[in-house]
């Protein structure tokens, strides 16, 4: 049977379409009468005409639906025949003649639905005998008829029916009303919202569930109730996720003044998720890699996921449920005033610079190659055919460096006025993107209009530089000029408005006085023209420029500079962004030396100058272990493919993959000494505390470890073996597997042994696998395909091996064409059940034309294969698709 997303060629929704509703629903009553083949939803909308509505003469009432079987419908308690409905695949329209325009009305309805047989996870589906909703974007069509847009508000009451035994948790949102028995082994609950939401946030949950507990005490003194709902048995497994929230929370009060709202607050994990975690009206639902965590069985990255994702959720209480969006086109206006926000808390909570490093890998891995490639699009993108296609790191990461850029211009103090502004002003509305910015205008009485382009225009800004320094007249110059490459529809990008913080550096390494901010004299320069220069005056000698430091904005610098300069930044850069960045693009220039050797043929020699910079810094006593271990992260094959890219070369996967291969070996060999210091003194056993400085202090332990075990698996081996953490020994697996060390092969056969029973530990087995170096991968990927713990319709493990795969560049890259087959082959197969996820991991093909045209010939036919029409690919995967080969 063929699920309902596949309607052939649909039409695009445009922005400019956009229109006010013509109706309005003030409350929603629901009761859902839950069985997993044939659940019952009564729904009683109270409706009226919308005022504002632009037009006067009467309308249809049109109702969104899909995949709903309708039972009776009703209006004003008068039963409405279907024969005088108008019922398809995705509507039901009630005639303007039968509708009240002059008085409220109230719609009822009943309908059907099989929870049990939803696999695309959105709407009512189970996952492990638990109900649950996910509803953004339009989930909530598919479980009954709505207005099912997010400018349409309600306030919410919920009944939920359901066998006891089976389901003793029955949660919705907002504060429990009643509960109680019902004959026939069955209970019930009923919820009630008295904020006004729109259907995506609304939220059902009934299961096998316990609570984990905890308090919280607003900054006004109202007590909060919090609860985290998992499997019996995962209690003990919350307690970060838990702690997070409460300091989720405060910082929310602190920094934005953000009290919750609610008398209780609820968090439940799910296995079976497309995403990480969804932000329902005081009823967040999980995905549970992002909940669960003991010492044993979770890595410092996961700690750090659940703190960030816990807290990004949180956050969406005000930015996203108490003021949403207009219409979808405006996501960014929640997701990415949300991401900057999380990123902002874990900054405060850890380490400023190692995170702001991390984002900035994030960012340039994901976002600028999108931007780059046939699915470049605007941060508010101007048409869609799926908008579930749209939350994309352009719309979430570049949203979220948007918003940075405006905390840069306008200053802390001015920007906090603007967001409290924004917040009291749209309270229980749904905004734009315009209405947002209008607040930063107003509280600065600054002109930001050519700043919006940020949201309106795609792609990645090129910057070149020059420099010229007069020492007659002790002045510096520097030319700044930017220019965007086109993107897919847009032919002519007009100029940017871009933050630019600098600093300049005299030859001992210190900073000069250019009348900047703090010790490191870090200057904001605003580039507005196409070409600008900036004047230094009374600058003494001839600098050495720190360009965009903290990476103040969203931008590719397009310069080349010898290596001594890179180390000279290297050393002495005080702003810590820049220092890593220099560390960087030494390692880049580096490998694309290598890159050149290798592909001239005959044997490579270049990296010695890296490795005695690299040493250096290592040795350097006051830079954090965290950093440490950022600085010791070379560029992966991805980054290298697609600096390839931006030069307008052909990406070599094969030359890259040895050139990394290379400069790894030769790390090791020239800085063992170094290496084994780092090992020996942050490697000794301590008890596991998640903290920031205790897993800096792993993670250097780990990089060095990373490096040694391509020389001596013996020694990752017995850390494996001997390890009290999961950090540690799931450092040591990765290292064996990645250096290909004979060891790896006993080591992954005793990690399954040991976590078979544990879904997100089995999920990181088979993302090692699908992530090894090795020549013959794809088959071992075919067996893997066969293991009886690869349950592919769960989307963890899913992505864990395909996706896994897809982002193991050598390999999926293959000339032959095979990593191409094999993903095309389990994208398509995915299709069939779970639209979202299938389009999400098919878009790893967007870089195809980047490498040869044998590749692209081979990449080219998987990707029409999974478009073959008796295959009717769904509308998600064929917007996707179709994008990429255009
Ligand atoms: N709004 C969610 C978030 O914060 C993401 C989301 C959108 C989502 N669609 C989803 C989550 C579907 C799960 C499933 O960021
Ligand atoms: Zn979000």
């Amino acid at each position: 049977m063929r699920p309902d997303d596949s309607a052939p060629t649909p039409a695009p929704v445009l922005l400019a379409d956009y229109a006010p509703p013509p109706y309005l629903i003030d409350t929603v009553r629901l009761t859902f009468e839950l069985e997993p083949q044939a659940t019952r939803v009564t729904a009683a909308l109270a409706m009226r005409r919308n005022p504002a509505a632009l037009v006067e003469a009467p309308q249809d009432l049109r109702f969104d639906g899909r995949s709903l079987k309708l039972i009776a419908a009703s209006l004003d308690g008068r039963p409405l025949p279907a024969a005088n409905l108008r019922i398809d695949e995705e509507s039901l329209s009630v005639p303007a003649a039968l509708v009240p325009q002059d008085a409220p009305f109230l719609w009822e309805c009943v309908t059907e639905i099989a929870p049990v047989d939803n696999l695309a996870l959105e709407g009512l589906y189970m996952s492990k005998g638990m109900y649950c909703t996910q509803c953004e974007a339009q989930g909530f069509r598919k479980i009954t008829y709505f207005l099912d847009r997010p400018d349409v508000m309600a306030a919410y009451e919920v009944r939920i029916e359901a066998d006891k035994s089976s389901c003793p948790a029955l949660l919705s949102n907002g504060d429990p009303l009643a509960r109680g028995d019902l004959p026939e082994g069955r209970h019930f609950a009923e919820w009630r919202d008295p904020h006004r939401k729109p259907s995506y946030l609304f939220a059902l949950v009934a299961g096998n569930l316990i609570a984990h507990e905890d308090r919280f005490t607003t900054a006004s003194g109202k007590p909060v109730d919090l609860r985290i709902y998992v499997r019996p048995g995962d209690e003990n497994r919350c307690a970060y996720a838990m702690d997070s929230l409460k300091r989720a929370m405060r910082w929310d009060e602190e920094a934005y003044g953000c009290e919750y709202d609610l008398g209780l607050f609820m968090i439940v994990a799910v296995d079976d998720f497309n995403m990480g975690a969804m932000e329902n009206k005081g009823l967040n639902i999980f995905n549970s890699k992002y909940v669960l965590a003991s010492p044993e069985t979770a890595t410092d990255a996961t700690y750090v996921n659940i703190e960030s994702i816990v807290a990004h959720e949180y956050f969406h209480n005000w930015t996203g449920d108490r003021v949403t969006c207009r219409d979808w086109f405006q996501l960014t206006l929640k997701e990415g005033l949300t991401v900057f926000r999380d990123q902002c808390f874990t900054q405060d909570q850890r380490s400023r610079a190692a995170h702001r490093i991390a984002d900035v890998i994030a960012l340039r891995g994901r976002q600028f190659a999108e931007d780059a490639g046939p699915l470049a699009h605007p941060p508010r993108p101007r048409s869609y055919l799926e908008i579930n296609n749209f939350y994309t790191a352009t719309v979430y990461e570049k949203g979220a460096e948007i918003v940075g850029m405006l905390h840069r211009l306008l200053g802390p103090e001015l920007y906090r006025k603007a967001t409290d502004l924004y917040l009291s002003r749209h309270d229980g509305e749904a905004a734009t993107l315009e209405q947002f910015l209008a607040c930063f205008e107003e509280v600065s009485g600054r002109d930001l209009q050519q700043f919006f382009r940020w949201w309106t225009q795609a792609g990645t800004p090129r910057l070149k530089l020059s420099e010229a320094y007069d020492p007659e007249a002790r002045r510096y110059a520097l030319t700044v000029a930017q220019q965007v490459p086109p993107t897919p529809g847009e032919p002519k990008k007009e100029p940017l408005h871009v933050p630019l913080a600098v600093g300049l550096l005299g030859a001992n390494g210190a900073p000069l006085e250019i009348g900047g901010e703090g010790e490191a004299q870090t200057k904001i320069l605003e580039l507005t023209a196409p070409e600008q220069v900036f004047v230094f005056e009374e600058i003494a000698e001839k600098p050495t420029l720190s360009f965009l430091r903290d990476f103040s904005a969203p931008v590719i610098v397009e310069r080349e500079v010898e290596d001594s300069e890179r180390a000279f930044l290297l050393t002495h850069d005080p702003d810590p962004f820049n220092r890593w960045e220099a560390g960087r693009d030494f390692a880049r220039s580096t490998l694309r030396g290598l890159i050149r050797e290798i592909q001239a043929g005959g044997d490579p020699t270049g990296g010695e100058d890296y490795a005695r910079a690299l040493g250096a810094t290592l040795a350097d006593s006051r830079l954090e272990p965290a950093y440490k271990a950022l600085l010791l992260a070379t560029p992966p094959a991805e980054e290298m493919a697609s600096e390839a890219a931006q030069r307008g070369e052909t990406a070599d996967p094969e030359a890259i993959h040895a050139a990394k291969t290379r400069l790894a070996r030769l790390l090791a060999r020239r800085l063992e000494p170094e290496l084994r210091a780092a090992y020996a003194e942050f490697g000794a056993p301590e008890p596991y505390s998640p903290d920031a400085a205790s897993a800096g202090r792993r993670a250097l332990k780990n990089a060095a470890l990373g490096y040694l075990a391509a020389l001596d698996g013996d020694f990752a081996a017995r850390q494996f073996d001997s390890a009290a953490n999961m950090t540690d020994e799931a450092a040591a697996l990765s290292a064996l597997v990645a250096a290909g060390a004979p060891q790896a092969e006993a080591a992954l056969a005793r990690f399954h042994e040991r976590w078979r029973k544990d879904p997100q530990l089995l999920d990181d087995w088979f993302l090692r696998q699908a992530l090894a170096p090795r020549a013959d991968l794809v088959e071992r990927m075919e067996a893997l395909t066969r293991h009886p713990d690869f349950e592919w319709r769960t989307p963890n493990r899913f992505r864990a091996l395909i996706g896994g795969f897809m982002a193991n560049h050598w390999r999926f890259h293959a000339a032959d064409g095979s990593g191409y087959r094999f993903a095309a082959h389990w994208i398509g197969r995915m299709d069939l059940l779970n639209p979202q996820i299938s389009a999400r991991i098919a878009k790893g093909f967007e870089t195809w034309q980047r490498y040869d045209e044998t590749r692209q010939a081979q990449a080219r036919a998987a990707m029409n294969d999974m478009l073959r029409a008796e295959r009717k690919p769904s509308k998600n995967l064929y917007e996707i698709l179709s994008k990429i080969l255009e």
